[in-house]
């Protein structure tokens, strides 16, 4: 259990930076597209509309925010950048995932199980390890366990609460 809360410590930016788009799209009413309507060259869009500016930017800034309130719980600042790496890691994952789901032919909003629940959760992993920060393996082993049961279950609750329009 010590382990599963160290672990969610760590991650808490990543996850928060992945659920804010969320929020802002309902917010705002949607946002503008990354891929501003374009396609690949296979013809398909390059992200597709669920992968906006406004919200790249809000989850990237947000999970940075949150960064700092953890800073100034346990009084070490260097946590702050590894919020920001989580954060933009998070939204490259989420973005990277959707460029996949794109050349496999499915809509925006298509499930893909396990691509879903874990892309952002690799972005961010690999954005602090990149940045030279060093994590336990038991810490990404862990994660990549327990992300997509959190991830399915929060997704659950955003769709009852009118933020999402599918479940997953
Ligand atoms: N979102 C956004 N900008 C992002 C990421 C997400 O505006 N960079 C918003 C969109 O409204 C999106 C919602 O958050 O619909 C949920 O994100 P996600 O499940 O990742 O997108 P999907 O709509 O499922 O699209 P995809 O099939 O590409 O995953
Ligand atoms: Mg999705």
């Amino acid at each position: 259990m010590k382990v599963v809360l160290k672990c969610l410590w760590f991650i808490l930016p990543a996850y928060i930076a992945n659920a804010t788009p969320v929020v802002i799209s309902h917010m705002i009413g949607g946002g503008t597209p990354i891929d501003r309507g374009k396609n690949f060259i296979d013809g398909k869009r390059i992200l597709g509309d669920g992968k906006t500016i406004e919200g790249f930017i809000g989850g990237v800034l947000v999970g940075t925010l949150f960064g700092i309130i953890q800073a100034l719980v346990i009084n070490n600042y260097g946590i702050i950048v590894q919020a920001l790496l989580l954060s933009l890691g998070a939204m490259v994952g989420d973005l990277f995932g959707s460029f996949i789901k794109r050349r496999l032919g499915l809509a925006r909003g298509a499930p893909a199980p396990l691509l879903d629940q874990l892309d952002f959760l690799l972005g961010a992993i690999a954005f602090v390890l990149l940045g030279g920060i060093t994590i336990p393996k038991s810490y990404i082993l862990t994660l990549i366990v327990i992300t997509p049961l959190l991830h399915v279950g929060t997704n659950y609750l955003a769709y009852k609460a009118g933020l999402k329009k599918v479940p997953w």
